[in-house]
């Protein structure tokens, strides 16, 4: 299964690059202001589907540009898409943007793949196995104070979005780690934490098809992941926190005030709330989709240690 998912990566990635020689001639769709669309992004799924499909035809298809159109709607295994992550990125020629392939059995994440096509670079894991980059195997980092780690984020960009409570956390966070980076693509971000680039990594607003393959690296690296409360259901809330298991377990208390999870009374959400339902939509089709899996039990992703908070 891996393989197939590897195979239909670098079919992608191989029409991402093409594409990338020419970016005048790209056209470009907005969904949303600020939410973009080009036709590299069908292209890239519909290979990517043909490619799982052709081998498993019994499995589901849950993807970005087309939803659950395709595959089996009842099937147990569902492959979660994003054949191009960091489109803002990819229009602009800013290097780093990639397509990410999970395969889901009965709601749990089973085997990843992300491909990064400008550095030919693909970070895979299957459960229990491990993740890689190529053929090298990852570990988390090792830091274990907050203050001395890079962390990774995503900036809020869509109308909607709580930017108030994004920037109350980036205050928090930024003040309290070496340095905050955005590079542009959720995948790769979940990557660059199982292979230690960052220590840690936050981000509000995203999607299944942003998180699942890179969530299993993150794991299979050794680190945590989860929503900023610490608790482990975080594919369908739009929050998400990874990070070694120490520096998890720090950013745990900083974020968890910010969670929607918990409450989202604050006036800047009251004030923001017709419009972010509206942005939600996509969720709601998720949610109920055949493929999300039933509300997983409020089990921490971690329990927080006094000792392992060092400040
Ligand atoms: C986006 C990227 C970006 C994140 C956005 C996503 P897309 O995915 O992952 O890093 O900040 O929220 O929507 O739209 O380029 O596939
Ligand atoms: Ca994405
Ligand atoms: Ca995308």
């Amino acid at each position: 299964m891996l393989n197939t998912a590897i195979k239909a990566a670098r079919s992608a990635g191989g029409i991402i690059n093409r594409a990338s020689l020419d970016l005048d001639l790209l056209k470009v769709n907005t969904k949303s202001p600020n939410d973009f669309v080009t036709e590299v992004d069908h292209k890239a799924e519909a290979i990517i589907i043909e490619t799982l499909l052709g081998a498993y035809p019994g499995h589901g298809i849950l993807a970005e540009e087309s939803g659950r159109v395709h595959g089996a709607k009842d099937s147990e295994f569902v492959w979660i898409i994003d054949p191009l992550d960091g489109t803002t990125n990819f229009i602009h020629g800013f290097p780093v943007y990639s397509v990410s392939i999970a395969l889901a059995f009965r709601g749990q994440v089973q085997q990843a793949v992300v491909y990064d096509p400008t550095r030919n670079d693909l970070y895979y894991a299957s459960k229990g196995r491990g993740a890689f980059l190529n053929d090298k195997r990852l570990r988390v980092s090792k830091r274990i104070r907050l203050a001395d780690c890079l962390i990774g984020t995503g900036f809020p960009f869509r109308k909607g979005d709580n930017f108030k409570r994004y920037m109350q956390m980036f205050e928090v966070m930024s003040q309290s780690c070496a340095g905050l980076r955005r590079p542009g693509s959720a995948a790769l971000d979940l990557c660059y934490v199982a292979a230690g680039y960052t220590d840690g990594f936050f981000e509000t607003g995203l999607s299944p098809w942003d998180i699942a393959a890179g969530s299993l690296l993150v794991t299979e690296a050794g680190g945590l992941i989860g929503n900023f409360t610490g608790e482990a259901d975080y594919l369908y809330q739009r929050e998400v926190l990874a990070g070694n298991p120490k520096v998890y377990a720090q950013m745990v208390p900083l974020l968890a005030p910010y969670s929607h999870v918990i409450t989202d009374n604050t006036p800047e959400a009251a004030a923001s709330a017709p419009a972010a339902a509206a942005s939600d939509a996509t969720d709601a089709f998720v949610a109920t989709a055949a493929a999300a899996p039933p509300p997983a039990p409020r089990k921490p992703a971690v329990r927080i240690r006094k000792q392992d908070i060092v400040r």
